[in-house]
């Protein structure tokens, strides 16, 4: 049976995450049509609960989700009942109460989108709690380097930066073992989290050490935002150690993927010339990520394994 929500890249294990990325190849072929919608999700209702900021990952949901003929209700928390003291419970009954068949939830508290899934019958999505989880974006960059590289397996892949801070790092490490790849992060000691037990990945403070092993790159921005105090003595000397500056650029192996989950620092965690390298699939992956998006709210949503081929669907 399909799952209900998409909380956790945890929770789908190999199986799932390669069932999604199948999906995913054929959405793709969907979203490169003439006109790129299909009706699988029409009579649907899907509602956006963004308490945080989102420029790819709430547009890409919403143009997914067109293209799958859903419905969908725009919420805004600057201009809702919010802001006359609404609580989140409240919201999410209120929301439920218009009949919905899913909440696409993105909030600074972890755990979040877990609450409401206990609070309301419709599928929740989990699209960033806090510092947790963002497994869709864990998909896209899987589905991406699979378009790379083919299997992941034996694949070795640097995710180097602001790891303690970093939902996009904790669900990629999770996404990427899974398909069998090894990883890596490397960061200075003040950008780890205090215990790493129980994450399944080597670490490193020496990124020109790291890189001539690598298959891939993933650079993180420095989540600013999220910090209380100061991390690094300067973000000049973190970019001399840490980033992909042109000159580390040069000594990059001609295969080596570059990926950023966006929005990038420009010129902090990765040069000007390295962010548009030939090398980089930063676009590929935000053109990735609609069609990761239409998989999962199909698979969420529409999909019926026991009745119809996805190629029947479409
Ligand atoms: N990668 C990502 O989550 O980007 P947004 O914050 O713009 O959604």
């Amino acid at each position: 049976m399909s799952p209900k929500h998409l909380l956790s890249i945890n929770d789908l294990g190999r199986d799932w995450i390669e069932e999604i990325l199948r999906l995913t190849e054929s959405f793709a072929e969907v979203s490169a049509r003439q006109i790129p919608k299909v009706p699988a999700l029409r009579g649907k209702n899907i509602a956006w609960l963004f308490y945080e900021d989102s420029t790819r990952t709430r547009l890409s949901f919403e143009t997914a989700a067109k293209r799958l003929s859903a419905d969908t209700m725009n919420f805004s928390v600057s201009s809702s009942s919010v802001n006359k003291g609404e609580s989140l419970r409240d919201t999410c009954l209120t929301i439920s109460a218009m009949g919905v068949d899913a909440i696409v939830v993105r909030h600074k508290s972890a755990g979040v989108p877990w609450q409401i899934a206990n609070w309301i019958d419709a599928s929740v999505i989990n699209a960033g709690d806090g510092w947790h989880q963002h497994p869709t974006q864990a998909l896209l960059d899987s589905y991406t380097l699979t378009q790379k590289f083919g299997a992941l397996d034996g694949r070795h892949i640097a995710i180097v930066g602001d790891i303690k801070h970093s939902r996009v790092a904790r669900s990629n490490i999770e996404a990427f073992t899974a398909l069998g790849a090894e990883v890596t992060v490397v960061a200075p000691q003040t950008l780890l989290p205090p215990s790493l037990e129980g994450w399944n990945c080597k670490v490193s403070h020496d990124l020109d050490a790291v890189l001539p092993t690598t298959d891939a790159v993933y650079l993180l921005r420095m989540q600013l935002e999220r910090q209380k105090d100061a991390l690094v003595p300067s973000l000049r000397e973190y970019t001399s150690r840490y980033g992909l500056t042109d000159e580390r650029l040069k000594r990059l192996g001609s295969e080596v993927v570059i990926m950023h989950p966006g929005p990038m620092n420009r010129g902090v965690e990765i040069s000007q010339a390295a962010a548009d390298d030939a090398r980089s699939v930063v676009t590929q992956q935000v053109a990735n990520g609609v069609s990761v998006r239409m998989a999962v709210l199909f698979l969420l949503l529409g999909h019926n394994p026991d009745e119809e081929t996805i190629e029947e669907t479409l």
